[in-house]
C-alpha cells in the first residue's frame, strides 16, 4: 500500500492511483470525451489567471468557513458527484462521505453511485447533497427524489450537461462496463442490465435527452429542497436557471466529459458570476488542484467549489483515509493561499485580486 504521508499534491495521488487502480477503473476516471481538449487545457486555464495579493493585512488568525445555502462548511469544498465509487474502493461512497465530513467538506452523490442514498447519509453528519438525473420514466425520478429527501438529503443537484452521454474514447478502448457484482442502489424501477454493457447503452435507454427548462419547474413542484443547476457556462443560461425557481448553478463542464472543446469552467465562471449578479448560490468544478484554485473560484464569485478525481484517487490509494487526505492537503493549501493573498477569511477573497 502507498504511503500517503509522502504525496505531497493532488497530482501525485493520482499518479499513485494510476499505479493501482485497474486499466478499465482508471481509464473511465481520468478520462475525458473525444480528444481530451478540455480536459487538458484545464490546469492551464486556472494556472493562467495570476493573484494581485495583499499585503501586510495581519492574517495570523484565519478561517476557511464558509456558509452555503445556509449549510456550515469548515473548507468550502464538497465532493463532486461521481459515479460507481466501489470501483475505486470497496468501502466506495461511504468511504468519501466519512472523509467528507472528517475534514468538515459536504459531498454530492451521484444517483449512479454504488451504494444507496440511505446507507451514505447515515455514514456522516456532513452535509449531503443528490444529484440526479431527469429519467424517461418520471414516476422513477419522483421516487428517487422523495428518497432523497426522506433519508435526509438537503438540495438536489439537477445535472445538466449530459443529455446524451459525450464521446468517450478512452473508455470505449478500454471496454468500460459496470460488472454485475456492482450494486446500483439508488436505479430502483430502472432496468440496469445494459450497464454491464456500456455507461453509453444505460444512458441512451433511461436518460431523457428531451429535457427543457420546464424540466426544472417539475422537479421543483416535487420537492422542498434547494436545486442547483449543474453543467452551467453562460450567463443567459444561469439567468434561466434562478428564472426557473433553482437556488443557484454550478459551473461545470463536467470534467471535460461530455462536450470536448467546452469552454473552461474559471471563464465561464467570471460570465455566470456576472449574470447572477449575486443571486443565488453559484459553485465551480473542474480542475481545482490546488489551494491557489480556490481562492481565485471564490474571488470570481463562487461560493465554494466541487472536487471531482482527485477524490478517487484518494480512495484508490487508500480509502477513507486516502480521500480525507486530499481533502485535507487541499484545505491547507487553501488556507496557505488565502493567507499569502492578504485575506484571513473567505469573505475577504474579492474580485480586485485577480489580474
Ligand atoms: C463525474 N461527474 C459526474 N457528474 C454528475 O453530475 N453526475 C455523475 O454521476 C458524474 N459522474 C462522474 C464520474 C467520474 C468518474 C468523473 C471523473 C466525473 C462530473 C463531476 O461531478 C465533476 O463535474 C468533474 O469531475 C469535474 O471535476 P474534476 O474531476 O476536474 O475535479
Ligand atoms: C460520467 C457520468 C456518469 O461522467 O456522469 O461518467
Amino acid at each position: 500500500m502507498t504511503d500517503t504521508s509522502r504525496l505531497l499534491n493532488l497530482d501525485e495521488f493520482e499518479r499513485a492511483a494510476a499505479a493501482t487502480l485497474p486499466t478499465m477503473a482508471f481509464d473511465y476516471y481520468a478520462g475525458g470525451a473525444a480528444d481530451e481538449v478540455t480536459l487538458r487545457g484545464t490546469r492551464a486555464a486556472w494556472d493562467h489567471v495570476g493573484i494581485r495579493y495583499r499585503v501586510l493585512r495581519g492574517i495570523a488568525e484565519r478561517s476557511v468557513a464558509t456558509t452555503v445555502l445556509g449549510q456550515e462548511l469548515a473548507v468550502p469544498i464538497l465532493a463532486a458527484p461521481m459515479a460507481f465509487q466501489r470501483l475505486a474502493h470497496p468501502d466506495g461512497e461511504v468511504a468519501l462521505m466519512r472523509a467528507a465530513g472528517a475534514a468538515g467538506a459536504g459531498m454530492v452523490l451521484s444517483t449512479l453511485s454504488t451504494t444507496s442514498l440511505e446507507e451514505v447519509r447515515a455514514a456522516s453528519e456532513a452535509p449531503l447533497w443528490f444529484q440526479l438525473y431527469i429519467y424517461k420514466d418520471r414516476d422513477a425520478s419522483k421516487a428517487l427524489v422523495q428518497r432523497a429527501e426522506a433519508a435526509g438529503c438537503t438540495a438536489l443537484v439537477l445535472t445538466v450537461d449530459s443529455p446524451i452521454l459525450g464521446r468517450r474514447e478512452r473508455e470505449a478502448r478500454s471496454g468500460f462496463h459496470l460488472p454485475a457484482e456492482f450494486p446500483v442502489p439508488n436505479l430502483e424501477g430502472l432496468a440496469r442490465s445494459t450497464l454491464a454493457s456500456s455507461l453509453h447503452s444505460f444512458i441512451a435507454e433511461n436518460w431523457d435527452a428531451d429535457i427543457t427548462w420546464d424540466d426544472l419547474a417539475w422537479l421543483q413542484s416535487i420537492t422542498e429542497l434547494p436545486i442547483l443547476v449543474k453543467g452551467i457556462v453562460r450567463g443567459d443560461d444561469a439567468r434561466l436557471a434562478l428564472e426557473n425557481g433553482a437556488a443557484g448553478v454550478i459551473v461545470s463542464n463536467h470534467g471535460g466529459r461530455q462536450l470536448d472543446t467546452a469552454v473552461q469552467s474559471v471563464r465561464a465562471l467570471s460570465e455566470v458570476a456576472q449574470a447572477m449578479d449575486g443571486e443565488g448560490t453559484l459553485l465551480v468544478d473542474g480542475g481545482i488542484r490546488r489551494g491557489t484554485d480556490i481562492v481565485k473560484a471564490m474571488a470570481l464569485g463562487a461560493h465554494a467549489v466541487l472536487l471531482g478525481r482527485p477524490l478517487l484517487w484518494g480512495l484508490a490509494v487508500d480509502g477513507e483515509a486516502g480521500a480525507r487526505r486530499v481533502f485535507e492537503l487541499l484545505r491547507d493549501e487553501f488556507d496557505v493561499a488565502m493567507g499569502l493573498s492578504g485575506c484571513a477569511s473567505v469573505d475577504e477573497i474579492t474580485l480586485d485580486l485577480l489580474d
